[in-house]
């Protein structure tokens, strides 16, 4: 288990076994890959973030990932794999949320994304994110850093 702060000072624990604060969270995160380069979204608001959101009534967290990733970025997932769950104490409450592995196997074009501008596919993230105001605070914190250094432990990178 990790403990940290977030971009707001807001606490997050942060683990990779299974499901340890709730096994119905409502909120998912997927970091994906689309031909060897990650694919985000372009938040309206928040800027540069991987795709994601909150689980709607009756669907499963696997379910509101995919869909996710169609409506932010039009990506079609091949594989989707549970890697951690985070929470975070929040000033307007506690959200838990899981994070997810997915590669993708086709880019569709969709006729809105929502409440962002769409996919942005990069080779490589920037070292320098922390500091970079096209990046969303999702990106911002250790949730990420963590999450890749399980990708390559567990060999899915
Ligand atoms: P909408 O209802 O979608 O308008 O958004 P909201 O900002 O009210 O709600 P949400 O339930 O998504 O998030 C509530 C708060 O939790 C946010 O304002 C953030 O402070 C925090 N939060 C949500 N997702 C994350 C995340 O991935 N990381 C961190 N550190 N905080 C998050």
């Amino acid at each position: 288990m990790f403990t940290f702060y977030d971009f707001y000072n807001n606490e997050v624990k942060l683990s990779f076994s299974d499901h340890p604060f709730s096994t119905s969270p409502k909120h998912v995160w997927v970091i994906s890959r689309f031909k060897e380069k990650w694919l985000l979204t372009e938040h309206k608001d928040r800027g540069l973030e991987f795709p994601g959101g909150k689980v709607e009534e009756g669907e499963t967290p696997e379910e509101a990932a995919k869909r996710e990733v169609m409506e932010e970025t039009g990506g079609v997932v091949e594989d989707l794999t549970y890697i951690g769950q985070y929470y975070v104490d929040g000033k307007g409450g506690c959200i838990i949320k899981n994070i997810y592995f997915a590669h993708i196997e086709d880019l569709t074009s969709q006729p809105n994304y929502y409440e962002t501008k769409g996919p942005v596919c990069l080779s490589e993230l920037p070292s320098t994110i922390k500091r970079d105001s096209s990046f969303s605070f999702m990106m911002k914190d250790a949730v990420l850093p963590h999450s890749l250094e399980y990708l390559k432990k567990a060999q899915l990178l």
